[in-house]
């Protein structure tokens, strides 16, 4: 049962709706901050700062009769949206061309400003101090949790929260899981430098095409002969460009994809692989080569003791039938993992789907949906650490 009243309730899908109606890009979330910012600046005994340009920190100092040891803990939101043209059916779709909530960070704030504003009605119970960080710029590594974090924003927090949502479990339930949540995600472009020339005299070139081909046939190597079986990553080469006409033999082809690894050994001997075969099977061939590496996050850890906080508030808000176990780490990236990095930390997933709306269009789609009831069970959440673990 949900605990949130419903004035609440219905103010924090106002707010969700009118932060998917404006979406905005990462680390250009100006008036999304502002918004936010607005909103907490309403609310009682919060210390409201912009730590960067476009994100927002509000400080809950509780004025409950202190414990022993009060503690610090932060909830973090992030508040960016995609470059996605949206194709819902809903009433107050995205207005910003070719910009899309598309991934529930909307929700993730509404959800977080949700529990900012019970919890600040009830700053007399409160021991110690809560941290509501409105992160930018999730989607876009660097991200904005790193700058964050270099900011201060997790300095002697003791566990931080997040939630996610997800398009495969329905509202009303969440899924939890300890220890490796999500992968590191590091992307990689290579451009095969050969000798073009005419088709028909193949040994007169250096041919850039079959170079490439060896490459990226080469780089499933790392997958299935160079590293263990169960820490192996993920290499995906999703791109191939090159050549004009079907009598030449172009001068370069250009390629590229994504590493996704659970671990930070493993992440490096991938990256390192890859640099290896590149630069061997080029040599081989006479050809030469410009690898640019962009970055990603590292993979996001949640600490076993803040889980075990999690699980036992979501049992209590979700219902024991309705927290479900998540057995396998997913590939996909989060910035959180800066924050994971620092402190004991626990990102878990809320499910969104409603049956009625048919298919579950997965994060990143652009009929992305979610199920707006769903958003009362993340307040509940948030606000049921606090109680766990501020309260009197
Ligand atoms: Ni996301």
């Amino acid at each position: 049962m949900s605990r949130v009243s419903d004035t609440l309730k219905q103010e924090v899908i106002a707010w969700r709706r009118h932060l998917h109606e404006y979406p905005e890009l990462s680390f250009q979330e100006y008036e999304t901050s502002e918004f936010v910012y607005q909103q907490l600046r309403r609310m009682s005994g919060l210390e409201v700062t912009r730590p960067t340009k476009t994100s927002v920190l509000a400080v809950l100092i509780g004025k409950g009769q202190a414990l022993e040891k009060p503690l610090t803990i932060a909830f973090r939101a992030d508040m960016d949206a995609l470059p996605i043209q949206e194709e819902t059916d809903i009433p107050f779709a995205s207005k910003n061309s070719g910009i899309m909530h598309a991934c529930g960070h909307d929700a993730h704030t509404a959800m977080l400003l949700g529990a900012a504003k019970a919890l600040s009605e009830r700053a007399d119970e409160i021991c110690g101090e809560i941290r509501f960080i409105f992160q930018h710029a999730e989607e876009s590594p660097p991200g904005g949790a790193i700058e964050l974090v270099e900011k201060g924003v997790v300095e002697s927090v003791d566990y931080a929260f997040a939630l996610h949502v997800t398009p495969y479990e329905q509202a009303g339930t969440i899924c939890i899981r300890e220890g490796v949540l999500c992968a590191s995600n590091d992307d990689f472009e290579i451009k095969v430098i050969g000798h073009g020339g005419h088709a028909s005299t193949p040994e007169r070139t250096i041919d850039p095409l079959m170079v490439g081909v060896e490459i990226a046939s080469n780089l499933q190597h790392i997958v299935s002969r160079k590293l263990p079986a169960l820490h192996a990553p993920v290499v995906s080469v999703t791109k191939f460009n090159g050549g004009s006409a079907l009598n030449i033999i172009p001068d370069t082809v250009e390629l590229g994809g994504t590493i996704r690894a659970l671990d930070a050994d493993i992440r490096t001997k991938a990256k390192n692989y890859v640099n290896q075969i590149v630069k061997g099977i080029t040599e081989a061939h006479g050809a030469s080569y410009e690898t640019t590496w962009h970055e990603g996050y590292a993979s996001v850890v949640n600490s076993v003791d803040a889980v075990a906080i999690s699980r036992e508030v979501a049992e209590s808000i979700f219902g024991k039938d309705h927290v479900i176990q998540v057995e396998e780490p997913l590939f996909g990236g989060e910035d959180f993992s800066a924050i994971s990095q620092q402190v004991p930390a626990s990102l878990q997933f809320i499910g969104v789907h409603n049956p009625e709306f048919g298919e579950a269009f997965p994060l990143h789609h652009p009929k992305f949906k979610i199920e707006e009831d769903a958003l009362q069970y993340g307040v509940d959440y948030f606000v049921g650490i606090a109680k766990k673990l501020c309260f009197q």
